[in-house]
């Protein structure tokens, strides 16, 4: 019997078929229960000579069934973990990544540009005070200037009695930087800049990047070196021609309005070339000028001893120009479709 148990056990494909045989064999109406209770009708002699037998057979078979149940265990964990394996070897599937956006892009390249000429970059807060946006800059409370800002101004005057405005150009960061550091000065500062303006080239937040640089002797010949220096490596164009107009700000004296020449390629306006020249012109690009002597009495520094010169320009405006854009809100849309159009794809 045990021969015959022990080879059925061994031959069990299932976990299923073996608790069959368990049943059959230890179970209540099983053959070696069956044998078992057999010793109860035996003489104390048989007893003694059939007991350990019926009892060995009955280890054996028991032993021989979970020996099979173990391996038939190990078999089908194995098989589990076989068909769970992770190749690791198979390629991820691709993450959405973003790109830099056209005016992240413009001012990294402005830091740059600016920072083999030796200047920093400063900042300052777009939550400014009036003092530092308008009064320092040789804008009084009645100057008509503050008008042409278009000013968000917050309904309440903070703390200390100063009146809070969004700032309306980079220009108060001019005023932070003298009072913080005091002279001589070379930097830029782009940044957010506010007004309450929208159509296709007006967004009510846009960016400029602000320059200025003070020191001894400086003179309007040294603003337009910069200003060409600047545009030649940013443009990447060596025939980058230069206009310079008289115009007004309130914070520069003289103030010039610099201007761009363009040539007509193929039906678009490139920069480059003398915009005089037949089928050229003129492109209005920035403001700048040599610092007023009261915006340095404002900022404590001695208009006698030291000069400057400052300008400020539209960053939105030199990326459209750069890269050939032609919707200044499109800039602030966040429509991958629009960066991926004009290369701006990850
Ligand atoms: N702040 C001026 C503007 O926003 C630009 C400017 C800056 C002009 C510095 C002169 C000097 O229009």
């Amino acid at each position: 019997l045990e021969t015959d148990a022990r080879t059925r056990i061994a031959a069990a494909e299932t976990l299923a078929d073996l608790e069959s045989l368990r049943v059959e064999f230890l179970g209540k109406q099983g053959s070696v229960s069956a044998l078992l209770k057999t010793l109860g009708g035996m003489s104390a002699e048989e007893r003694q000579s059939e007991g350990p037998k019926i009892h060995a057979l009955r280890a054996g078979v028991s032993d021989a069934l979970s020996g099979r149940k173990a391996a038939l265990e190990a078999r089908a964990l194995e098989a589990q973990l076989a068909s769970e394996t992770l190749d690791l070897t198979l390629p991820a599937p691709e993450a959405p990544r973003g790109s830099v956006h056209p005016v992240s892009q413009v001012m990294d390249e402005l830091a740059e540009i600016f920072a083999d000429l030796g200047f920093a970059v400063a900042t300052g807060p777009e939550i400014e005070d009036d003092w530092h946006n308008f009064t320092a800059l040789n804008m009084s409370e009645t100057h008509p200037a503050r008008a042409m800002h278009d000013t968000f101004y917050f309904p309440d005057v903070d703390a200390e009695g100063r009146r809070m405005l969004l700032r309306t150009h980079t220009s108060p960061v001019q005023i932070r930087s003298m009072v913080a550091q005091g002279a001589p000065i070379r930097i830029i500062a782009p940044g957010r800049v506010y007004r309450s303006d929208s159509d296709a080239t007006h967004t009510p937040m846009f960016h400029q990047v602000e320059g200025l640089v003070i020191d001894k002797g400086i003179h309007l010949g040294h603003l337009k070196w910069t200003l060409e220096t600047f545009l030649k490596a940013f443009f990447e164009r060596d025939d980058i021609v230069l206009r310079l107009r008289p115009s007004y700000f309130p914070f520069t004296e003289p103030s010039v309005e610099v201007d761009v020449g363009w040539q007509d390629v193929n039906g678009r306006r490139v920069l480059g070339g003398d915009g005089d020249a037949p089928g050229h012109g003129w492109m209005e690009l920035l403001g700048s000028g040599m610092v007023n002597a009261r915006v340095l009495e404002f900022a404590g520094l001695d208009p006698a001893e030291w000069q400057g010169f400052a300008f400020g320009i539209g960053v939105d405006r030199l990326a459209m120009l750069k890269y050939g854009m032609d919707d200044l809100r499109a800039f602030f849309d966040g429509d991958q479709r629009w960066l991926a159009h004009y290369g701006f794809s990850p």
